[in-house]
């Protein structure tokens, strides 16, 4: 199996001078109550270890930024399984820095050693934000995001079965797993009287979502029970149902079991999901019916 982090350690000793970033590294996600980064600590290094990141354009924003952190004749070390693209991504960090070599191939993992920042990175976040467009009826809207921020630059399908279906919703409602914050920024055009609050575990996203959402009270949590208590009259959300590239419901399992905590009387859960996600497995004490399902997508409503 891929231990890209095996491979990594039989080349660098981490000291005081060195940073590791990426995957369980990269510090964007909050872990427990330690909140993550939209970037990394501000300061160089004479040493950086990167780990291979899923999206090609957070790997490019990655790679940019270390170098920009990287101490004059500094080393950036970057790590990646074979199964996950690291030879074609090592011909990348080539666009990035003069001098690049292989100094590890085992545990079907590869490290390759950088030195040499070419000129003229992008290594501020603001550097990488970008906007597109998406309808849902007939409103229009213009979104920001950023590499790595959920549904890589457009509306996720998901998502726009969930904002065609859903109905009214009015007074304090919560969006679990805001990503950018399609969800609140569609359903506030609609439904002026409506107080939305974001939450997710990631520093990006939230960074995205206070843009497109302005004004908003944003959390970065990645379970449910760390939001302040409250109550709020629906909480919708297309949860996560994948850690890493493996499916994985332990996340969506929390949230529904926290979810009566946070619900005023009569208050509703909207939320979506491929047909195949178990939900009504996964709902705990709440009661469920399917609101709306197509060949694709499924959204429930859940209340106590
Ligand atoms: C399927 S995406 C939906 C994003 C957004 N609601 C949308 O529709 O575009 C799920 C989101 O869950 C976030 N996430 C992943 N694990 C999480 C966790 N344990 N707690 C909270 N959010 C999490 C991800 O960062 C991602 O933004």
């Amino acid at each position: 199996m891929d231990d890209p982090a095996r491979a990594l350690q039989t080349c660098v000793a981490p000291d005081d001078d060195s940073l590791l970033i990426g995957a369980d590294f990269w510090p964007r996600s909050v872990d427990r109550r330690t909140p993550g980064l939209p970037f990394w600590p501000e300061g160089s290094f004479g040493t950086i270890a990167l780990r291979l990141s899923k999206a090609r354009d957070e790997f490019q924003m990655m790679a940019d930024a270390a170098a920009g952190a990287l101490k004059p004749g500094g080393t950036l070390y970057l790590f990646g399984g074979n199964g996950e693209g690291i030879v074609s991504a090592g011909r990348r960090l080539g666009e990035v820095f003069a001098a690049v070599e292989t100094v590890q191939t085992k545990f079907h993992s590869r490290v390759f050693a950088a030195r040499g920042p070419r000129a003229r990175l992008k290594a501020a976040l603001s550097d990488w934000r970008s906007t597109f467009g998406f309808h849902v009826g007939e409103a229009n809207f213009s979104h920001v995001t950023y590499p790595g921020v959920f549904a890589s630059g457009r509306l996720d399908e998901g998502t726009r079965f969930l904002l065609e279906t859903v109905p009214a919703v009015g007074g304090k409602v919560l969006d679990f797993a805001c990503g950018s914050g399609p969800i609140a920024e569609v359903l506030t055009r609609r439904h002026g009287d409506v107080r939305f609050t974001l939450s997710d575990i990631d520093a990006v996203s939230l960074v995205a979502a206070k843009e497109n959402v302005p004004g908003v009270p944003a959390y970065q949590i990645a379970r449910l029970r760390d939001l302040p208590a409250d109550k709020f009259d629906a909480i919708v959300s297309n949860p996560p149902i994948h850690q890493g590239v493996e499916q994985s419901f332990a996340a969506l399992r929390d949230f529904l079991a926290t979810a009566p905590d946070y619900l005023a009387t009569g208050g509703e859960v909207f939320l979506v999901g491929q047909r195949t996600v178990p939900v009504a497995k996964l709902a705990g004490a709440l009661k469920l019916r399917k609101h709306a399902s197509d060949d694709a997508f499924t959204v429930w409503a859940l209340h106590r």
